[in-house]
Formats: C-alpha cells, structure tokens, sequence
C-alpha cells in the first residue's frame, strides 16, 4: 500500500517534471511598496502599535497580493523593510520582531497560529499566500533568544536578524533567510553566522532567496545560489537608494540578471524623496518589466511571464569570456589627456571623448578597456568620458571592482566626470566597450536618460564586447562593463577585527 501509494506519488512527479519542460512558463509579480514608515527619528513603542503599523503595511501588500493571483501570478515578492521601515536603533525595531521557525517545523501559521507564541505578522503573510493562492515572499524582523554559554550573544541577550520568509500557496511556511550581509546603517540587525544557502524547489523552478546588499557585497550567498545550487529564479526583496551613475536599482538589477544568467524577481521600496524606486522582472536576455518612478508616491505591480527553466530555453545567452576581445586586440592610440574622476568614492581614469566618433583604449591598474564608439551628434552642452576603476572599493561595504564605463559627465567640467547625473541628450549611433577582465563576473550595463533602460537595444558578445544592436533610442547617461572580482574581497566583517 505504502508502496503503491509512493510510486503512484512519483508517476505524478514526473508528470509534473515533464510537464516542465524547456519552454514552459510562469507569471510572476512584484510589488513595490510605498511603506508607511514608524516615524523619522527612532522611537520606542508598545507591540501593539507596532503591531497597528506593521498592519497598516500589510493592508497595502494585501491589495496587491490579491491583485496580483487575480491576474495570475503564481508568486509574488514584497520588498526589503516592506512592513515597517528602517528608522529603528536596536531596540527600538524589538517590538516588531516575532521569533521566525526554521522552516523545517512544518507549518502553516494560517492554520495554527498559536503554535510558536505570538506570531501575527507570519500568521497574516500566510493567510493571505492561502487565501489568494500564491506564493508570498516578503521581508521581517527574526529574533533569537541567547545567553553566556554562547559567546557571541549580543550583550541584550538576543540576535535580530533581517529576514526573508516565503509561503507557498496553501500558505505553508517554506522557507527562511537571514541577510549576510547588511548595510551599514543596519545596525539594529546582527549578520547570520554563516551565508544561508535557502533554496527550494516548486511547481515554477528552483528559487533562491536573498536580499539588497547581498547581490554587490559578497560571492556568498548570492552567486552560489545561482552556479553550485541551480537556481531558476531569485526572489529578491530590497531597498536600494539609486546611486548614479552606475548603481541605480533597475541598472544593477538587470545588469546582474544578466550577468549571471538567472531570472530575479526584484521589489524595492517607492519612496521618491530618499531616492529609492526601482523594481522589477529580469530574465537572462533583458528586462521583461521594470518601473522607476521619483514623481509619485504610489506603490506599483508589476507582473510578467517567464520561463521557469530559463537555462533551457533557447534563447538562453551563452557564456561569455569577458576579456577575450580585449586581451587580444591591439591598444587603441594612447590617450595621453587623462585624468582622475570619482565614482562612488572610487577614483576612476578617465579619458574625454573630444569627437563625434573614435577609439580610446584607458588603463587603470591591471584593467584596460577599450571603447569604439560614434555619437549621433556632438553636442556643445554636454561631455562624455570612458572610464577604468581596478580596486577594492572601501565606502559602505568593502568588495573589490574591475569596472570599464562610458558616461556623461554632470557639466561640460571634466572634474564633473562620476557625478551623479540623470538626463542627458546626446544620441549614440554605435558602441562597443570592452575590457582585460580578471574576473567572470561582470554585469552589462545600459542606461538611458533618465534612469530607462534599453532591452533589445544592446547585446553581449561571447568574446566580451557589450555593443549597441542599432542607433540607440534615446540618450545615452550611461554603459558599463561592471566586474566583481570576488577572489580579491576583503574578508567578511563577521570575521575581521
Ligand atoms: C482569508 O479568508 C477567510 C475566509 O474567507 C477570511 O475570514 C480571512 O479574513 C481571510 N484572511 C486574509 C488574511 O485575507
Ligand atoms: C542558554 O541558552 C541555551 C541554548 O539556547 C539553553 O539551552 C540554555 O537553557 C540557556 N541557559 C540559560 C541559563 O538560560
Ligand atoms: C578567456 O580568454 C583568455 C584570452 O584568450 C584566456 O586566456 C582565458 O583562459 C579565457 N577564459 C576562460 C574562462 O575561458
Ligand atoms: C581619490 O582622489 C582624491 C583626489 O585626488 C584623493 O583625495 C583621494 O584620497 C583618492 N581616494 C583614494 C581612495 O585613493
Ligand atoms: C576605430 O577603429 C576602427 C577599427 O579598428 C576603424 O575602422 C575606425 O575608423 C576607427 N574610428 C575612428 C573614428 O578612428
Ligand atoms: C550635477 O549637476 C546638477 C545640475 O547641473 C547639480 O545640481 C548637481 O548637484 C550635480 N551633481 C553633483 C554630484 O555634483
Ligand atoms: C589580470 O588580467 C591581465 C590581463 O589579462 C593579466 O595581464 C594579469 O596577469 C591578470 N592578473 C592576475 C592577478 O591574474
């Protein structure tokens, strides 16, 4: 009986696997939230008022997620600091923590809501993944009891960690992940000991979660997710404050998708006065939806179609040697005008493009990179530069960088060269940039004025180069060759000093 039954059990299994196949699909949706945060300055509250706020949060992501399975999104993913915000000290941001089960337990908290103590927000999150039948991601506070025989025990006797959690759609919870690595105003969280690899497998693929600054930070958990575990899809909740020229969200975002051949799923807070918009559906080949708006102050869903198995599909990118073109081509004339400009604290080379079209070849370090490129028009008001950085990057977080870049400067200054800059007018009728990269992991980068990106508009070559397919749409803020080169990291801050 127990036999037959299992074996009837995997006959329906392999139905479904075949059912799978190379070009089947799914739709997924993201929500980028305009969260109602506690306040402007941390202030202590009782647990019933976080509570009333973390409910007013999850009233909003509630709109959306019936939204979303109405319209037949199978998952939907919520954003970083999505239920209450990320003006907290330590002990502050207590209240709204709920102590979160390893996955591992078995439960549906929309069932047994008793079960682990006081547990409203997880109950909330599941009932709602079971009343609408679709797998919620979203992002909360974890706490842990500790004590002295743990030497590691904060002095408060607790760790909080920021939390991924996911439902499947008979509101079950799947499964857990605590950030690795936080940003440095986090300081009311603890880092996990250890990168969690949280993975699991669905009716939609393999999906992997993780959260904001762990797709920049470090090789772990994010790029072993996607090469040792398989991942079909990423879920990634976020809060990303746009950082032009070279890291506003949806860039980096579609870049990295790219890059590492994945679909990521990606939800970032909507508030436009902190410079954080930004969301969307990435597929190996180029953005399936985005959304970047600074001029409202409304939450937006997203929903798109993707493939489940994206690594068999045929319009899966094959793999790329990043320095192949660059290592073998001959340096473009010298160009013997450079100068130093600042990205992100980082001082880049950078050489001047003083004609409508040309060749530049610009070192930095052991990083050459070349740029072919011709401007529809050269323009009085406006300058553009290409770029070299080879260094570990030490602001906010320390992650080594090989990055080759063309871009407009903010004035007709080059010392305005790296500046933020967000609008520009000069059209490209071409461009091919290339770089001697010491790493596998670079990320393509293409941004419009702005802040649009340009799916279908540029390609990747096997051999490295990323070039324009035909005249560009519109103009140009920047292109990036962004490399991460993991090898060269500094050592996790868990374990330094
Ligand atoms: C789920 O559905 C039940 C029954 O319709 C309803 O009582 C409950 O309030 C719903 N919960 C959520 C979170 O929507
Ligand atoms: C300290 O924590 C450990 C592990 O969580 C627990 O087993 C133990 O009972 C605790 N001891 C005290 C005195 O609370
Ligand atoms: C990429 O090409 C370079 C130059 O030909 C070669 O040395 C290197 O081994 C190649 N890298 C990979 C990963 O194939
Ligand atoms: C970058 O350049 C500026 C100005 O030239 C200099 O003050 C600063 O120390 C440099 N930063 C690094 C990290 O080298
Ligand atoms: C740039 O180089 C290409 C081939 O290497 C050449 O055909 C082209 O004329 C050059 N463009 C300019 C403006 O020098
Ligand atoms: C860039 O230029 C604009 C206006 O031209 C200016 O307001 C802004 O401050 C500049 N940005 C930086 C970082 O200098
Ligand atoms: C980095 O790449 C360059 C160009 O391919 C090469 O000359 C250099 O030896 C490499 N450096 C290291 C440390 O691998």
């Amino acid at each position: 009986m127990v036999t037959f039954q299992f074996s009837t059990y995997a006959l329906f299994l392999t139905g479904i696997v075949l059912q799978t196949s190379a070009l089947d699909t799914y739709i997924a949706a993201v929500y980028e939230h305009a969260v109602i945060l506690s306040g402007d300055t941390p202030e202590l509250v009782t647990p019933e008022d976080a509570l009333k706020l973390m409910n007013k949060n999850l009233d909003i992501l509630e709109e959306a997620i019936k939204t979303a399975a109405e319209q037949g999104a199978q998952i939907i993913v919520t954003p970083e600091d999505g239920i209450y915000g990320w003006v907290f000290t330590r002990d502050t941001i207590y209240p709204y923590l709920e102590d979160i089960p390893n996955p591992q337990v078995n439960w549906i908290p929309c069932i047994e809501p008793e079960r682990y103590g006081s547990t409203p927000v997880q109950e909330r999150l599941s009932c709602m993944a079971r009343n609408y039948s679709i797998f919620v991601v979203a992002n909360m506070g974890d706490k842990k009891t500790c004590n002295s025989s743990d030497p590691q025990c904060p002095s408060d006797g607790r760790y909080q960690y920021n939390t991924n959690v996911v439902y499947d759609s008979d509101g079950k919870f799947v499964a857990r992940y605590h950030k690795y690595n936080l940003f440095a105003s986090e300081v009311y969280f603890n880092y996990a000991k250890d990168p969690q690899f949280v993975n699991f497998d669905t009716p939609f693929g393999k999906l992997g979660v993780f959260t904001c600054a762990d797709m920049l930070n470090f090789h772990e958990p994010a790029v072993s997710l996607v090469e040792k575990f398989n991942v079909d899809t990423v879920l990634f909740p976020t809060a990303w404050m746009n950082t032009l020229p070279l890291l506003s969200a949806v860039q980096y975002y579609s870049a990295w998708a790219m890059g590492m051949r994945v679909n990521l799923l990606a939800a970032n807070i909507h508030k436009p006065q902190f410079d954080i918009t930004g969301s969307g559906i990435f597929a190996p080949d180029g953005p399936k939806v985005y959304h970047f708006d600074m001029e409202t102050q409304n939450g937006k869903l997203l929903l798109a179609q993707l493939d489940i198995h994206p690594r068999l599909s045929p319009t899966y990118p094959p793999p790329v040697n990043w320095s192949l073109y660059a290592s073998s081509v001959k340096h473009f004339v010298p160009e013997t005008q450079v100068f130093t400009g600042s990205i992100y604290f980082d001082n880049f080379t950078f050489a001047e493009l003083s004609q409508q079209a040309g060749n530049y070849t610009v070192c930095h370090k052991g990083l050459c990179c070349h740029l072919s490129y011709k401007m529809t028009e050269k323009r009085e008001d406006e300058i553009y530069a290409v770029g070299a950085f080879d260094g570990l990057h030490v602001i906010e977080g320390e992650y080594y960088l090989q990055i080759c870049t063309l871009l407009k400067c903010n004035s007709t200054d080059v010392k305005s060269c790296g500046q933020r800059v967000d609008m520009a007018h000069t059209r490209f009728d071409s461009f091919s940039l290339s770089g001697t990269f010491n790493t596998s992991y670079v990320f393509p980068e293409v941004l419009l004025t702005e802040t649009q990106l340009a799916p279908g508009e540029f390609k990747v070559l096997t051999d490295g180069r990323l070039i324009s397919n035909k005249k560009i749409s519109k103009p140009l803020l920047s292109v990036a060759l962004f490399g991460r080169w993991y090898e060269k990291d500094s050592p996790h801050p868990l374990y330094t000093s």
